[in-house]
C-alpha cells in the first residue's frame, strides 16, 4: 500500500477501506497526461527559482524515464499505489532520490487530477471529432453519387413524398456536422488550466500559471482557485454531447435495420458487418446496428450518472468526484467504437436502388403534388385535397397508382385533369420541382453538396 499521505495517522488503512478509496485501476488511463502535467509544473517551479536548474533537469530526466518504461512495458503500473499520481512520484522518487520529493512543491492532488482529466478528455474529445469528420466523409459520399436516386421520405414511418437517398443522407450529415460544432464549442469553453490552484486556495508560493497553461496549450488560467478543482461542467457537456452522438447514430441504426429487413430490402449490409444465427441457417443479422442502438444508453446513463455525483457536492474538492472517471471513460470508448463501427458499415453498405425506386412509386408519394396540379390549374388547395383523396381512394379499389390511371378515369374524378397531369406528378419531377435549398431537388442538393464539401475541406 503506497500512498502520498500517512504522517499524521497512528493506524494503517484497513484493506478494504484502502481498495474502495485507491482509484489506480481506472485513473492509470491517464498516465501520460499526469507525467506531461508534472513536466510543465517543474519547468515553471525552476523558471520561478523555486526549484534549481538542476533539480528540474534531473526531475525532468526521471519524469521522461518513466514514461518510456512504462511504454516500453519495462514498467508496470500495479495497484499497490493508490492512484496514478502517488505511482508516478513513487518512482520518480525511486529513480532520483530527494530531488523527485519536490515535485510536488505548490500542487495539490486535486488540482493536479484536475489538469489530468482535463488534459485527457481534451485529447478524447478531438479523437471523437477526427472520428466524426471520417463518417461525415462517407456520408458526402453516398451523397454524391445518389442525387437522382428516389426513394420514399417518412413520416410517422407511412409513405410522405418522394425524396432521394441524397437528400435522406443529407439530414444525417447536418446532425453529425452539429456534434462537430458542440464538440468545438466544449473545447473553446474547458480549455482553461486548473494547475496551480492547489487544494482549492491557490498556493504561497509566487507559481506563474500563465506560463504552466501555455505549455500545456490551454487558452489560460482558470481564474478561481476553488471553482478549479470543483468543477466537471465540461465534463457533464461532454457527455451530454456524447448522448446527442449515440441518438444521432442510434436513429440512423434503427433506419438501416427498417431498410434492412426481409419487409423493405432497401440496402444490405455487408457481410463483414453481419452475423448469423447459431440455429436459424438462413439468418444475416444486423448486430452491429442493434449494438449501436443498444450503447446508447449507456452513454446517457453516464450523463445521468454525473449529472447526479455532482449535485449535492458542496465546494469544493470532494472524493465523490473520483467518480466522473470511469463512466466517462467507458463513455468515450464506446463512442469511439460506435462511431468507428458505424463508419465501416456504412461505406461497405449496399442500396438497393431500384427497389428504393419502386417503393418510391407505391404508396402515393405523389399525391400532395396532384393535389399542386390542380391548384395550379385555378382549383383552390382544401377542395384540390378533397378531389385527390378521392383519387387515392379510388387507386386503392382498383389496386393502381394516380400515373396509371386513363384520362377519362382522371375527368371522371375532376375535369381540371389534362394530359400534362403525368409529367407533373411523375417521380421525376416530384422530386426536381423541390428545388429550394434544403430541399431534394437535384440542383438544391448539388449546391448544398458544395457547401459541406467546403466545410469538409477546411
Ligand atoms: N483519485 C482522486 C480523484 O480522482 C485524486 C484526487 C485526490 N484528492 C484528494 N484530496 N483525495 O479525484
Amino acid at each position: 500500500m503506497a500512498q502520498l499521505w500517512g504522517g499524521r495517522f497512528t493506524k494503517e488503512t484497513d484493506k478494504l477501506v484502502y481498495n474502495f478509496n485507491a482509484s489506480i485501476s481506472f485513473d492509470q488511463k491517464f498516465f501520460k497526461q499526469d507525467i506531461s502535467g508534472s513536466m510543465a509544473h517543474v519547468k515553471m517551479l525552476s523558471k520561478q527559482g523555486i526549484l534549481t536548474e538542476a533539480e528540474k533537469d534531473q526531475i525532468l530526466t526521471g519524469l521522461e524515464s518513466i514514461l518510456n518504461d512504462v511504454e516500453a512495458g519495462k514498467l508496470e503500473i500495479t495497484d499497490e499505489y493508490e492512484d496514478i499520481h502517488s505511482f508516478v512520484e513513487a518512482n520518480l522518487i525511486d529513480r532520483i532520490g530527494d530531488a523527485g520529493k519536490k515535485l510536488h512543491t505548490g500542487r495539490s492532488r486535486n488540482d493536479q487530477v484536475a489538469l489530468d482529466m482535463k488534459l485527457y478528455t481534451r485529447d478524447e474529445l478531438c479523437e471523437i471529432n477526427d472520428l466524426l469528420k471520417e463518417l461525415l466523409s462517407v456520408i458526402l459520399n453516398i451523397m454524391e453519387e445518389n442525387t437522382n436516386t428516389y426513394m420514399p421520405g417518412f413520416t410517422h414511418l407511412q409513405k410522405a413524398q418522394p425524396i432521394t437517398l441524397a437528400h435522406h443522407m443529407g439530414a444525417y450529415f447536418e446532425m453529425f456536422k452539429r456534434d462537430r460544432m458542440r464538440l468545438d464549442d466544449i473545447y473553446e469553453r474547458m480549455n482553461y488550466c486548473p494547475l496551480g490552484s492547489g487544494a482549492l486556495a491557490g498556493t504561497t508560493y509566487p507559481l506563474d500559471r500563465d506560463y504552466t497553461a501555455a505549455l500545456l496549450d490551454f487558452a489560460g488560467p482558470t481564474l478561481n482557485s476553488m471553482d478549479s478543482v470543483a468543477d466537471r461542467d465540461y465534463l457533464i457537456e461532454f457527455l451530454s454531447a456524447m448522448s446527442t452522438i449515440m441518438m444521432h447514430l442510434s436513429r440512423f441504426c434503427e433506419e438501416i435495420i427498417i431498410w434492412n429487413s426481409n419487409e423493405y430490402k432497401f440496402v444490405e449490409i455487408d457481410d463483414a458487418y453481419s452475423t448469423g444465427s447459431s440455429i436459424m441457417p438462413q439468418k444475416k443479422n444486423p448486430d452491429i446496428a442493434e449494438l449501436v442502438r443498444g450503447k446508447t444508453g449507456r452513454v446517457y446513463g453516464a450523463l445521468m450518472s454525473l449529472l447526479t455525483t455532482m449535485k449535492g457536492i458542496p465546494l469544493a474538492y470532494n472524493k465523490d468526484m473520483q467518480e466522473d472517471k470511469e463512466l466517462t471513460f467507458d463513455a468515450i470508448d464506446t463512442v469511439k467504437g460506435c462511431v468507428a463501427l458505424f463508419t465501416g458499415m456504412l461505406r461497405t453498405i449496399k442500396f438497393n436502388k431500384e427497389i428504393m425506386e419502386v417503393s418510391a412509386m407505391k404508396g402515393f408519394t405523389n399525391a400532395t403534388d396532384a393535389a399542386d396540379y390542380l391548384v395550379n390549374h385555378g382549383v383552390p388547395f382544401r377542395d384540390a385535397h378533397g378531389i385527390i383523396g378521392q383519387l387515392v381512394l379510388y387507386c386503392i379499389e382498383k389496386n393502381t397508382s394516380i400515373d396509371k390511371l386513363s384520362l377519362e378515369e382522371l375527368k371522371a374524378i375532376s375535369p381540371v385533369f389534362d394530359n400534362d397531369i403525368y409529367d407533373a406528378v411523375s417521380l421525376e419531377t416530384c422530386v426536381n420541382k423541390r428545388m429550394t435549398i434544403g430541399a431534394p431537388g437535384p440542383d438544391a442538393m448539388k449546391e448544398v453538396i458544395k457547401i459541406n464539401k467546403s466545410y469538409l475541406e477546411d
